[in-house]
């Protein structure tokens, strides 16, 4: 797994480095109140100790962002075989309100996306609200185009949005990465 480094934003001028490793369960204690303050419906804690139990077996990744040593955000991928061309399902991605629009969740998605291409991965899929129009900006910029309405997902009221690329397993997509990073540390140098 490797390690993303980088500088940060002026607005935080005594943080250096924002480090990306794989969740563990202890991390839990820190991710439950950034969890429960990001969704009207959040994940339980079981939610996230019956997903880390697969982490094992290769068909879930989980990692964490830190700024130091405090868990600033994290993100969840599900491998999913299918005859047709394994495809990644980003499960989960949160960075806690005091960090956003830090480059946090785009860190997060460029290794998410290069665990899933070293997986085998031909594509990936996620479900975003249709209300959250920041995150799915983020999401288009990983190439990530809108392919459904499921209605009244979220909680019986809000609709989801789903959305695909199905270039992952490219080397143009892994060019696409390359630029993404080059773009943020040129942003957040
Ligand atoms: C969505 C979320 C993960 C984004 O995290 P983040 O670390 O702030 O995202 P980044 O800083 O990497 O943003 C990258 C780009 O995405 C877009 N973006 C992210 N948040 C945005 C917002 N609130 N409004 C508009 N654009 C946004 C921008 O294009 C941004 O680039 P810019 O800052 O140079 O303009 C974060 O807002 C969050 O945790 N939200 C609550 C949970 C959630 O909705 N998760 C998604 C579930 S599908």
């Amino acid at each position: 797994m490797s390690i993303l480094s980088n500088r940060l934003r002026r607005s935080h001028p005594t943080v250096d480095s924002i480090t990306i490793e794989p969740m563990r369960r202890r991390d839990l204690r820190a991710i439950m109140p950034i969890e429960d303050a990001a969704y009207p419906t959040s994940w339980s804690r079981r939610i996230f100790e019956t997903e880390l139990d697969q982490v094992a077996n290769g068909s879930r990744c989980y990692l964490t962002a830190r700024d130091g040593r405090d868990i600033v955000g994290y993100a969840g991928l599900w491998h999913v075989i299918d005859p047709d061309g394994d495809q990644a399902h980003v499960t989960n991605i949160v960075v806690d309100e005091a960090h956003r629009r830090r480059g946090i969740a785009t860190r997060l998605m460029l290794e998410l996306a290069r665990v899933a291409r070293d997986r085998g991965c031909i594509a990936w899929t996620l479900e975003v609200r249709a209300g959250s129009t920041g995150a799915q900006e983020l999401y288009r910029t990983f190439g990530f185009v809108p392919a459904g309405i499921r209605r009244r997902y979220y909680d019986n009221v809000e609709d989801a949005l789903v959305m695909w690329c199905h270039d992952l397993g490219t080397d143009e997509y892994a060019a696409r990465l390359d630029a993404i990073e080059h773009d943020l540390e040129e942003q957040y140098r």
